[in-house]
């Protein structure tokens, strides 16, 4: 397959597709729920230590593969495999990558989907003067009904595969252009909201004084799969956005600016999230129906509350849509690799992922009690399992890759920050980035 000629259009633009991808649910839903399942401020210095160490020189390393290969993942993996006189078989690890992302966007799209409802309902003030159980028992009703679950997944998906399909640089961009600002300005508004609730202060000090005692082997893992979601580092679907990266820009000035913001986005959130949740005296160990549930009880009496709300579901759908479209790409460009037109190879992918969706979707009813490993549903399974092990081992195949395997002066030319930069990008992914997910993973699984 011949090198693509697709090029974001400027460099703006690639900062923006990347941050894309990387803001979602795993900043605005994720972050905040296994955050507080894992004891608040420890885990949130682990996973700031987990970004620096390994999401960051990893990101870089996929990034750089993609755009010095400028083929879809696997294309890309196989031909400076073969370049570097190494096997073919590296291609493989595209195909792995795609499947992770698969696995993601099954539950990803249903996730996203509960934002399609909650905001319609917050908007039409839905909410409006309901009590906490009231609304705890209107989030388990939603779960158990499988058929508004079905049509908030299809309707996500089909805006996902819709800008998908119209190809990356003309669909995404325009898209990008509009919403990630918007997304930044309706964030800080919430949490400039949040500052003036009496929870505020709590919220602060219980995210950031940390209590290390409350570390484990397993808190590892879950800090080390949180930094790779919530980069998107680790499913090769960056190296398809690499693909498309501009000349003359430097790699490592654009990843870090990423990283900045995504971390960013997190903790504003956060911090809203926390606020009203000791605003109102809940529970911050609340689980996968934090955002869900605590946010509608704790709006219902406040002034304006259906339009924050509202509001706040609708940045949750925003800040999805962008990564959905990161997470369809990989498996998109790998099937117009094996010669579909981008329409089909989107309208296959598509079918697929609605039809494992739907087994996420009846998890939380008629597949409630089939537990798969230990005691999880198959959502708890694809939500659990692909994120916090599947990334970092791709992340891990990746790293080595990029760093031990590739023509050297292939990745000096796609990282794009001289040779001591490179030096030291190659020195922290050799020395650092791969010994610690070794570690962390051989530590936590066993
Ligand atoms: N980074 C996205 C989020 O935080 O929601 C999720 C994600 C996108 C993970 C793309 C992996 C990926 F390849």
């Amino acid at each position: 397959m011949n090198q693509t000629l697709e090029r974001w259009s400027s460099r703006r633009a690639f900062i923006l597709a990347v941050t894309g991808a990387a803001v979602g649910l795993g900043n605005i839903w994720r972050f905040p729920y296994i955050t507080g399942e894992n004891g608040g401020a420890a885990f949130l210095l682990l996973y700031i230590a987990f970004v620096v160490l390994l999401g960051l020189p990893v990101m870089m390393a996929e990034i750089l593969i993609g755009r010095a290969g400028r083929r879809g993942p696997m294309q890309s993996l196989g031909h400076l495999a073969r370049q570097a006189g190494s096997s073919g078989h590296w291609r493989w690890l595209g195909l792995f990558g795609a499947f992770t992302v698969f696995c993601i966007l099954s539950f990803y799209s249903v996730v996203s989907g509960w934002s399609i409802d909650f905001m319609v309902n917050a908007f039409s003030g839905g909410f409006v003067g309901k009590t906490g159980p009231e609304i705890g028992a209107g989030f388990d009703a939603f779960l158990a009904d499988p058929l508004r679950m079905t049509l908030n997944h299809t309707l996500f998906l089909v805006m996902t595969m819709v800008v998908v399909a119209a190809g990356v640089s003309k669909g995404l961009e325009r898209l990008n252009n509009l919403l990630m600002p918007l997304l930044y300005l309706l964030l800080i508004v919430l949490a400039g909201h949040a500052a003036t609730m009496a929870g505020f202060g709590p919220a602060l000090k219980w995210l950031f004084t940390p209590d290390f005692s409350a570390l484990t082997p397993l808190v590892f893992i879950h800090a080390m799969g949180h930094a790779f979601f919530t980069l998107a580092v680790g499913a090769c679907a960056l190296m398809a956005y690499g693909a498309y990266m501009p000349d003359h820009q430097s790699l490592p000035g654009a990843a870090v600016a990423v990283a900045v913001l995504d971390v960013a986005v997190a903790l504003l959130a956060g911090i809203a999230i926390f606020s009203v949740v000791f605003t109102q005296g809940m529970d911050p160990a609340e689980g996968p129906g934090l955002v869900f549930v605590t946010l509608p009880v704790a709006f219902a009496d406040l002034p304006g509350g259906a339009f924050w709300l509202g509001l706040f579901f609708l940045l949750l759908l925003l800040a999805t849509w962008t990564s959905s479209i990161n997470l369809a790409e990989p498996m998109v460009a790998t099937l117009q690799g094996w010669g579909l037109k981008r329409r089909s190879a989107a309208l296959v992918v598509g079918l697929c992922v609605w039809l494992v969706g739907l087994l996420c979707v009846l998890s939380f009813s008629t597949l409630s009690d089939v537990y798969l490993i230990g005691q999880m549903t198959f959502f708890g399974l694809v939500s659990t399992i692909p994120p916090e092990v599947f990334l970092p081992l791709g992340g891990l195949l990746i790293a080595i890759f990029a760093a031990w395997v590739m023509p050297e002066q292939e990745a000096l030319r796609a990282l794009d920050a001289g040779p001591n930069g490179f030096r030291l990008w190659r020195a922290v992914v050799r020395w650092v980035s791969i010994p610690l997910v070794v570690v962390v993973l051989v530590s936590g699984l066993i």
